[in-house]
């Protein structure tokens, strides 16, 4: 990727991180950091499209802080910052709400699936959610976005309200078209009870998922709980993907132990899934419990992790404003 290419993402303050969040965001953009340019935000605009109770708002961006810290982001490499302090994201998001159409958000799955069925109840903010994201990316000119499956066509949308930007206002290349960066292996971690369904916060059985702050023991219960199959392991993908309860752990399995699902199958056809959830949990209790350990420490110290987000702040903030100027005058605003 050339020296050009810039990194943006954001990750929402719900709270308690988990699996998922470990393994389709923050590793990758642990990795990322090594040779580009990143960005990582907490972006506590998004989070207010529904609801929060602004103490534990607070309490939530400072553990997700925490949580990049704990993985491994270094805030002398990558800039970390929570996007309401920088108030371009707000203001570009106004702009490109007057570029991007009504028919555009009226496609967005999510939209859809978090309004449930009372869509009038929804909050504005919630519908005009993909403006704000094409927002965060754009504000920066970033070139590329890791996420997860599940925001790829948010990101299609910002794309296409920056084409829309460049061609409106007669700039061609004035912003990049950013490109997803898609984990290959594992884009979805799926919930330990239901393996149809991602693993998520908000699914109200804890035994669902990993917890970054779980301890050994919670990790080993769940693990043993944790649904798989009456048969024993088979010996090839195909049959594996038939279940996909017992395709997920052997997935979380392979993208933590870097053995890949082949060699697993090899060595573990045949055996029970008992085999596999006692590696399975050794692993996790490995990996896993000293990054809860560090988030449960940094979260004792809210002075340093508020000093982190001032620096970032104020990184993010220069490169924003520089922008920004250029916007408004594409746009003819004085
Ligand atoms: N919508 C993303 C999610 O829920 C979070 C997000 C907000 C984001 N702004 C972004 C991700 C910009 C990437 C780039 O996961």
């Amino acid at each position: 990727m050339s020296k050009k290419s810039l990194v943006f993402s954001g990750v929402q303050p719900t709270g308690n991180l988990h699996l998922g969040n470990y393994l389709g965001a923050l590793k990758n953009f642990v990795s990322l950091q090594k040779d580009m340019n990143c960005i990582y935000c907490v972006v506590d605009l998004h989070a207010i499209t529904v609801f929060q109770k602004p103490n534990v708002l607070r309490d939530n961006v400072l553990e997700t802080v925490a949580s990049f810290l704990a993985t491994g982001l270094d805030p002398n490499k990558s800039i970390i910052f929570n996007q309401s302090s920088v108030s371009g994201h707000a203001e570009l998001a106004w702009i490109l709400n007057c570029v991007s159409r009504i028919g555009w958000l009226n496609r967005m799955t999510q939209f859809k699936d978090k309004a449930g069925s009372d869509k009038e109840k929804a909050s504005v903010g919630l519908y005009i959610y993909p403006n704000l994201m094409a927002a965060d990316i754009l504000l920066y000119k970033a070139t590329h976005v890791p996420v997860g499956a599940d925001q790829k066509q948010h990101l299609e949308l910002s794309r296409d309200i920056a084409l829309k930007f460049n061609s409106d206002f007669g700039c061609k290349d004035f912003f990049p078209l950013p490109e997803p960066l898609i984990p290959k292996n594992i884009s979805r971690v799926m919930s330990l009870r239901d393996g149809t369904k991602k693993m998520s916060k908000s699914e109200e059985s804890d035994y669902s998922r990993i917890n970054l702050k779980d301890s050994a023991d919670e990790i080993i219960k769940k693990i043993k709980k944790a649904k798989s199959d009456s048969a024993p392991i088979p010996n090839s993908l195909k049959e594996l993907e038939k279940k996909p309860e017992a395709l997920n752990l052997l997935t979380i399995y392979s993208e933590i132990s870097k053995i890949n699902l082949d060699k697993i199958l090899d060595e573990m056809s045949g055996k029970d899934y008992s085999f596999l959830k006692n590696k399975l949990a050794d692993l996790l209790i490995g990996e896993i419990a000293p990054v809860g350990n560090e988030i449960k420490k940094l979260m004792g110290d809210k002075t340093h992790l508020l000093k982190v987000l001032k620096k970032g702040n104020e990184k993010a903030r220069n490169l924003a404003e520089e922008n920004l100027k250029n916007i408004r005058e594409k746009v003819g605003l004085i």
